[in-house]
């Protein structure tokens, strides 16, 4: 039996233009897509959108959210599948219909998390998808930390699990990319991890050996692994053109947070989708002091958004950004956080309201100058 619903009364967000019409959805794909109203034949099968926005449903590649609700206080584990669920509820009703939720892969000693929870959050969401009880979908971004011993055994920990389909590397080590300056990480660590000068000093001196013994060859390590199994990968806090060399040579799709304007816009000529946090787009700057998500969108260089550590900055910045001095239109805003993203990771069966593609939706009500998420669909079905 054939399922079919209309939305009607809408402002669509389509790729390069709104339109004031309807779409019509069967079996959880976007079947038709016209302006004015629907035929009075399919209005019973009508949902009213009384004028407010419908977007595509949105695509995240980089957020750490579950965290939070897995580890809610230091030394505190919540059970696995209730923090996913609890995650799950937050990235639906935030408008995100496809989320690739980052596990990190080689750990400091000092790290709170470690492997075990690492696996069982990654149990959890397979356990959720198998199960069909979670609202979006989901798969796993291993964030990996190639300045770490164990980087590349803790990476084959993952093997088992399928929903794995994106990997980035990273080095946080004292004077590396994201903390190029050594007062930053100070200020990042010293309050994370609550430590004296002196042990601070020791910290520093410890990463900075690994970084030295490791980085390069599990770069390189990971990125063979990345071909073999066809997984895409994404480099993480390029600071210099040479970074952004290494990473076209890795066949890197996707530049994370690039932290200088040199090193994103050699990215995006390259052709790597340059992804910034939205929460820096909706703060106006980094929280590492690196630069700014408007200065790379000034300069025509920024082409993703990404929720980072706050589900509904998504939505929030890409109505900030149409709304604000930026010459941006609320078409080329979504596509930040939609089709780019879905077109990054190979998913081109979503990420746009265009016929064919997943009926993932979202109703949008601009509630004063705040987009209020009203009800959140993924391939047809309600979900929010
Ligand atoms: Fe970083």
């Amino acid at each position: 039996m054939t399922t079919e619903m209309i939305f009607k009364d809408a402002h669509i967000v389509l790729p390069t233009e709104v339109i004031k019409g309807h779409v019509h959805v069967k079996d959880g794909m976007i079947a038709d897509i016209s302006e004015g109203t629907p035929p009075a034949t399919l209005d019973k099968l009508a949902y009213d959108l009384e004028g407010d926005f419908l977007l595509p449903g949105f695509v995240e590649l980089h957020t750490d959210h579950v965290e939070g609700h897995y580890a809610p206080r230091p030394k505190v584990r919540w059970h696995p599948m209730a923090a996913v669920l609890a995650h799950d509820a937050q990235i639906a009703s935030s408008g995100i219909t496809t989320v690739f939720d980052a596990l990190r892969v080689g750990l400091d000693s000092d790290a709170d998390l470690q492997y075990t929870d690492m696996k069982a959050l990654a149990d959890a969401f397979h356990r959720g998808v198998d199960e069909g009880t979670l609202r979006a979908d989901h798969f796993l971004h291993l964030r990996c930390e190639v300045s770490a011993d164990d980087c590349i055994t803790a990476f084959h920990q993952f093997d088992p699990y399928p929903l794995v389909k994106l990997i980035s590397v990273m080095d946080h080590a004292p004077g590396q990319r994201q903390f190029a300056k050594i007062e930053a990480y100070a200020v990042y660590y010293k309050g994370k991890l609550k430590m004296t000068d002196e042990e601070f000093d020791i910290f520093c001196k410890r990463r900075i050996a690994a970084s030295e013994r490791n980085s390069d060859r599990h770069r390189q390590m990971i990125a063979d692994l990345c071909k073999e199994r066809g997984l895409i990968l994404a480099s993480h806090d390029d600071a210099t053109v040479e970074h952004v060399e290494e990473a076209i040579r890795q066949d890197i799709h996707v530049a994370e947070f690039p932290t200088t304007m040199e090193a994103a816009k050699a990215s995006h000529n390259a052709g790597l989708a340059v992804l910034m946090g939205a929460p820096n787009v909706v703060r106006g700057g980094s929280h590492s002091g690196n630069i700014a998500a408007g200065d790379l969108l000034d300069e025509g260089v920024l082409d993703i958004l990404s929720s980072d550590y706050i589900p509904m900055s998504l939505v929030q910045a890409a109505f900030l950004l149409a709304d604000g001095e930026k010459a941006i239109e609320l078409p080329a805003a979504v596509r930040m956080i939609s089709d780019t993203p879905a077109r990054a990771t190979g998913l081109d069966d979503r990420g746009a309201i265009e016929i064919g593609k997943r009926a993932d939706l979202v109703h949008v009500k601009k509630s004063r100058n705040t987009p209020v998420i009203r009800q959140v669909w993924r391939q047809g079905n309600r979900i929010v």
